[in-house]
C-alpha cells in the first residue's frame, strides 16, 4: 500500500547539509498498522513528510496505493493538481493537533471538505458523520479550547478522514497525551483500521504504542531502517533489538558450567507445558531466571530466560527439543551473527 525505495532526504540550510533519510526502503501492506519507532532525530518525521510529499525527497520513490507520488509535480503548498488529489486521499494526524482555534469543531472537520469543493450541506453531513465515528457527535459546536487533549486529537483524526483516505499517517499522535488518553486514541486508530480497512503508518518514539496496536514495525536509526518485519517475525528473530525492547527479559547470563537460554513462546505455544516436558524428558533441573507474559499486537507472547546445567555443548539435544516444539530459542549472552553490509538489513521470513 505504501512503498518507498531508496528514499533519501538531505536538508541544506546555511551551507550545512543534514542527511535525514539515507536510503529508506519501507513496505507497508494494505490494511495493516505499521509503526516506525526511533529516537528523536532519527528521521521519522522526515520519512512521513516524504511519504505524502509535504517534503520532496532528494532521491528515491514513494508509491501510495499504486501511484508513484514522486512522479507528480510540485511540493508542499505548491503541489500540482494531481499531487493535491493524491494527497487528499492520504489522511495526516499531528502531535499538536493543528486545529484552528477560531473555528468550531465541526468547521475544523469541514475545512478539508471546503478545499475539496463540497457544498455546504454535503460538508456538514459528512463532518457530523465523522465526528460521530470518532465519538464526538455532541461536540460539533464546541471550540478547540473547550476540549481535552484526547478530544482535540479525535477532531484531528476526524479531519484526517474527511477525504475518505485509504491511508492514514500519524506523526507522534499520542505523544502529547497522558497514558490513558493514549490508549483510547490508539484503540480508535485500531477500530478505524478494522472498520474502514484503513492502512495506518504511525511514527512514534514510544515502544508501548508499537506493542499495543502495530501489526508490523520498523526501527529507525540515523536515517536508516535497521530492522523491520511483522511483530511476530521480529519476536522470532534472534538478536532483534526491537523484539528485545518490545519484550524485555532480565536475568544474569554469566557462568561457565551452565547454559542460559531465552525462550520465546508465540501464540498457542504459550499455553503448552514445554518446560516441564523438557525437564522430565532429559531429567535435568531447569532454573527460571526471568519470565514475562504479555499481549503484543493482539497475540499472546511469553518469554522466559532459563538456565540449564552444563555447557552449551552438553545442551545441544535439549535445546533442539525446544526448537522442535516450535519455540524461538536464543542462547543468552551470544551476539547474533553480524549482518553483512551488502545485504539489505530487512528481516527475512524464516530467518534462522
Ligand atoms: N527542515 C529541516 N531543515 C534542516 N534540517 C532538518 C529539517 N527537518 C529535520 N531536520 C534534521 O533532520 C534530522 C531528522 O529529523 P526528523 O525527521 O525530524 O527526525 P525525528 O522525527 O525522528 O525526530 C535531524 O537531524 C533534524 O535536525
Ligand atoms: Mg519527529
Amino acid at each position: 500500500m505504501i512503498t518507498t525505495s531508496g528514499l533519501t532526504k538531505v536538508y541544506r540550510s546555511r551551507g550545512r547539509e543534514v542527511t535525514a533519510l539515507d536510503g529508506v526502503d519501507l513496505h507497508v501492506r494494505e490494511g495493516e498498522v505499521y509503526g516506525v519507532i526511533g529516537q528523536s532525530g532519527a528521521g521519522k518525521s522526515s520519512l512521513i513528510r516524504c511519504v505524502n510529499l509535504l517534503e520532496r525527497p532528494t532521491s528515491g520513490t514513494v508509491t501510495v496505493a499504486g501511484q508513484d507520488l514522486t512522479a507528480l509535480a510540485g511540493r508542499g503548498p505548491r503541489a500540482g493538481k494531481e499531487l493535491r488529489e493524491a494527497r487528499s486521499r492520504i489522511g495526516m494526524v499531528f502531535q499538536h493537533f493543528n486545529l484552528l482555534s477560531s473555528r468550531t469543531v465541526q468547521d475544523n472537520v469541514e475545512l478539508p471538505l471546503e478545499i475539496l469543493g463540497l457544498s455546504g450541506q454535503a460538508r456538514s453531513r459528512k463532518a457530523l458523520e465523522l465526528l460521530d465515528l470518532v465519538g464526538l457527535a455532541d461536540k460539533a459546536r464546541s471550540y478547540p479550547a473547550q476540549l481535552s487533549g484526547g478530544q482535540k486529537q479525535r477532531v484531528g483524526i476526524a479531519r484526517a478522514l474527511a477525504g475518505d483516505p485509504k491511508v492514514l499517517l500519524s506523526d507522534e499522535a499520542t505523544s502529547a497525551l497522558d497514558p490513558e488518553t493514549t490508549r483510547s486514541i490508539l484503540q480508535l486508530l485500531r477500530d478505524l483500521n478494522q472498520q474502514l480497512g484503513l492502512t495506518v503508518l504511525l511514527i512514534t518514539h514510544e515502544m508501548d504504542v508499537v506493542k499495543s496496536v502495530c501489526d508490523s514495525a520498523a526501527l529507525m536509526e540515523s536515517g536508516r531502517i535497521v530492522e523491520s518485519g511483522t511483530v511476530s517475525e521480529l519476536l522470532a528473530t534472534p538478536g532483534s533489538e526491537l523484539a528485545a525492547a518490545l519484550f524485555p527479559v532480565s536475568g544474569d547470563t554469566t557462568g561457565d558450567d551452565r547454559t542460559v537460554v531465552d525462550v520465546t513462546f508465540l501464540g498457542e505455544a504459550a499455553t503448552r507445558p514445554v518446560i516441564s516436558q523438557l525437564s522430565r524428558t532429559y531429567n535435568i533441573d531447569i532454573s527460571i531466571l526471568g519470565a514475562a507474559m504479555d499481549t503484543v499486537a493482539g497475540k499472546q507472547v511469553g518469554r522466559m530466560r532459563i538456565e540449564l546445567p552444563g555447557r552449551f555443548e552438553d545442551n545441544v539435544v535439549p535445546i533442539g527439543f525446544l526448537r522442535e516444539q516450535g519455540l524461538q530459542v536464543d542462547i543468552a549472552g551470544e551476539d547474533p551473527a553480524p549482518t553483512p553490509e551488502s545485504e539489505p538489513q530487512l528481516v527475512k521470513e524464516g530467518a534462522k
